[in-house]
């Protein structure tokens, strides 16, 4: 018999999608991949010499559960570089991955049936987390059917239960990248409200059109101790590091020793190799970043104008991340069934909407080679508008729309 919560929760469907692209491929089905949460670049070296040096060395232990010294000087210096703020060891926790910093913070925070808030689109994984947690998940979909919040949005869906905001700028599905107007007002009203604000910023520097990152830390003079700000970075997605699992919290020291606790009882410190190979990374060359931005910023161009070409696809252009969420609802209102649909008849993965939130969209991710987004779209035009071309070829089978 399985626990209430274990049946509350849900598979990753993300996660699902990549199993099921890699079920196809195994038998040979040309799938092409749109539904990723990942950039195809290469480990940068930096963290590759650093890895390697301390398996070289043969003596892989336990670390401390907040991450072993090398790596706090690391996200301190970070800290000071992208965000202008000075915090000492006692304001950094290590973890496998930005998804554990938030877990953690959120069992650190959340007393059963307390609300935590976000806005919709959002992160597949919040509103799960929230209910390991304990919590209630209270998405807030934008009144004006954008994919930014307002502020009042926001502060109207805020009650009496309401013990932590997350934001996720830019916008895991949208790629909107929120105003810095709005997340000044978010910054003030939860310092004055005493609600945590955990800004999820996984994809902080993979903005486009000469935007710079955000940096919440500008908008508030208070001291870190004193702050109801959480940021959370990780490797994963800006050093294309997903394997390695690590990720990082800085916030008010009390927060982060309840989260280090915490850690320390679920999985201790962060696997030692990943510590490593982290700190390479943030230590190292930083042009990688950039390598993957401008490659990300040109694949979004292409892919934006040719969602546009689709007859009644709405697109909002993506500001950063990997990530479009087109509204195909003129084709079929349920984005599960159309997701189905692509995957059975053109072997193209998307991601339904409505794991973010809203359905009727879905997401096409830009992370991959061109020359898959180009072939997928084309794919994609084929089975929903009758004006494309007649013939398709998957591979080496042709098919005919006619015939479908
Ligand atoms: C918005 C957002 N936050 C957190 C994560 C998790 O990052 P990590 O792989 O470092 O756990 C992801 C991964 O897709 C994400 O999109």
């Amino acid at each position: 018999m399985l626990s209430q919560l274990a049946l509350s929760i849900k598979e990753s469907p993300t996660l699902k999608l990549n199993e099921t692209a890699a079920l196809l491929r195994d038998k040979g089905e040309p799938v092409i991949h749109l539904g990723g949460g990942e950039p195809k670049s290469r480990t940068p070296i930096d963290a590759i010499i650093s890895c390697t040096s301390l398996l070289n060395s043969g003596e892989i232990r336990y670390s401390p559960a907040d991450g072993v010294p090398a790596l706090k000087k690391a996200i301190i210096r970070y800290t000071e570089e992208y965000y202008g703020r000075i915090v000492k060891p006692e304001n950094v926790l290590a973890s496998s991955g930005a998804k554990q910093s938030i877990m953690v913070a959120l069992h650190a925070i959340v007393d059963p049936h307390d609300e935590v808030v976000f806005p919709a689109p959002y992160w597949v994984s919040y509103p799960e987390m929230v209910k390991l947690a304990g919590g209630v998940p209270v998405p807030v979909v934008p009144s004006d059917g954008s994919f930014h919040p307002s502020f009042e949005d926001i502060t109207l869906a805020v009650g009496a239960y309401t013990k932590a905001i997350i934001l996720n700028s830019p916008n895991n599905p949208s790629g909107v990248v929120y105003s810095d107007e709005f997340i000044a007002q978010m910054v003030e009203f939860c310092q004055r409200k005493d609600i945590w604000l955990i800004m999820d910023d996984t994809y902080n520097r993979l903005v486009f059109d000469g935007r710079k990152p955000t940096n919440c830390y500008s908008f508030t003079e208070e001291d870190v101790d004193r702050s109801k700000l959480l940021v959370v970075n990780c490797v994963s997605k800006m050093y294309a590091m997903t394997g390695f699992r690590l990720g990082w919290a800085v916030g008010n020291r009390d927060l982060i020793r309840a989260m280090i606790n915490i850690q320390s009882q679920q999985t201790s410190g962060p696997a030692t190799p990943s510590q490593w190979a982290a700190v390479g990374a943030i230590n190292g060359m930083q042009n990688s970043i950039e390598a993957l931005r401008t490659t990300l910023e040109n694949n979004r161009n292409v892919l934006v104008s040719r969602l546009q070409a689709i007859p009644g696809v709405k697109v909002t252009k993506p500001g950063g991340t990997f990530y479009t969420f087109p509204d195909f609802s003129a084709y079929d209102r349920s984005s599960q069934k159309l997701a189905n649909y692509l995957l059975e008849t053109v072997r193209v993965v998307v991601v339904p909407g409505k794991e973010f939130g809203m359905d009727g969209h879905l997401r096409v991710s830009f992370c991959g080679a061109i020359k898959d987004i180009r072939e997928g779209l084309e794919r994609i035009q084929w089975a929903l508008d009758p004006n494309a071309p007649n013939e398709l070829f998957l591979g080496s089978r042709k098919l005919v729309r006619d015939a479908v």
